[in-house]
């Protein structure tokens, strides 16, 4: 089964790091839409399904089970159909309709929970979902993203590296949190090399992550309905909340400032950055090399952060709600 895997490991990684420009810092990004698929996600899928082909939890009759906003649901559906073997993906309705169609077109069954977790989210919802179907489906694997350690392994062999391995000298890495797995094994590597370097996590405000916060949140892939053990085990410096108004005012400058059309979780890391350095004055002369991770890209929410009328709608209704 390795084998199938070999093309499309030609595919992902080596992703560019574009250098924006900035008067206060040298601010950086890594594109991670340039991997297949269209997202970071894909490293991580990809390293947790051969670790886990290599230690017989999967085989030819095996159905793969995972709870996602997205990105990570349409790279393994992609990864099980090179194998040929059934995915399930539990999905929520903050999904983007574009993801939810490669989905219905990639993956062997989808299954969308409708119902609010305790905390206002989806999250536990599917996770529940996701039990249930392991306890029918014989011979399932659940790639459970949020506690494998492989989902953080494979960011500190494959995105964590190639930063790492980019600056002589890297002061700053501002990454957005969802299950953790990429702010955990980045921020492992990139200790190694870049000492003193300061890690700071992004989330969206009404995700419990980092505070008890409990808000509808409507931007995939950043937030999440509770901490998990890629988060509790990193070695963060600084959490910067963003709200969801904030993240939409992030994606539309750096489009206009620097032509880049990315998803919500990187325009809520730019707007981090732009207030952490307002609020944290830098000391000496020299600009401090900052990076943050842009996760995917600007076109799947085409219908959502980039449309006038859903912005309007949707929080305009959440306003209506307070
Ligand atoms: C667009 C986007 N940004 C950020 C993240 C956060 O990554 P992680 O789950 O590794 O914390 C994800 C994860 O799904 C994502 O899809």
């Amino acid at each position: 089964m390795l084998n199938r895997l070999k093309n499309l490991q030609l595919l992902i990684g080596n992703t560019p790091i574009l250098k924006l420009q900035d008067d206060t810092i040298n601010l950086f990004t890594k594109i991670e839409s340039q991997n297949y698929m269209g997202s970071v996600k894909i490293r991580a899928a990809i390293y947790i399904i051969q670790e886990a082909i290599k230690e017989n939890l999967i085989n030819k009759n095996t159905t793969v089970i995972e709870s996602s906003s997205g990105n990570m649901a349409i790279s393994l559906a992609l990864i099980c159909r090179t194998l040929g073997i059934n995915f399930i993906a539990v999905i929520d309705p903050n999904i983007n309709s574009y993801y939810e169609k490669v989905l219905r077109t990639l993956a062997y069954k989808v299954e969308k929970v409708t119902e609010r977790d305790s905390v206002g989210g989806y999250l536990s919802s599917r996770i529940k979902k996701v039990k249930e179907l392991c306890i029918n489906i014989p011979e399932s694997f659940w790639t459970n993203q949020y506690e494998n350690i492989n989902n953080a392994k494979a960011h500190y062999y494959g995105l964590g590296k190639e930063i790492s391995e980019y600056f002589d000298e890297l002061h700053y890495a501002f990454i957005g949190v969802s299950s953790g797995g990429t702010i955990s094994g980045v921020s492992k590597r990139l200790r190694e090399k870049h000492k003193g370097i300061k890690i700071i996590a992004v989330d969206s405000e009404g995700s419990s992550i980092f505070r008890n916060d409990f808000k509808k949140r409507h931007i995939p892939g950043i937030g999440s309905s509770f901490t998990t053990s890629h988060v509790k085990n990193s070695i963060i410096d600084d959490v910067v909340i963003v709200s969801e108004v904030n993240s939409i005012i992030g994606c539309k400058l750096l489009l206009e400032e620097h032509g880049i059309f990315v998803g919500g979780s990187s325009g809520t890391c730019y707007i981090a950055i732009k207030e952490y350095f307002k609020n944290n004055m830098l000391s000496g002369n020299d600009k401090p090399n900052v990076i943050f991770i842009s996760p995917d890209g600007g076109s799947p929410y085409i219908d959502t952060i980039y449309n006038e009328d859903w912005i309007n709608e949707t929080y305009m209704q959440s306003l209506i709600n307070i």
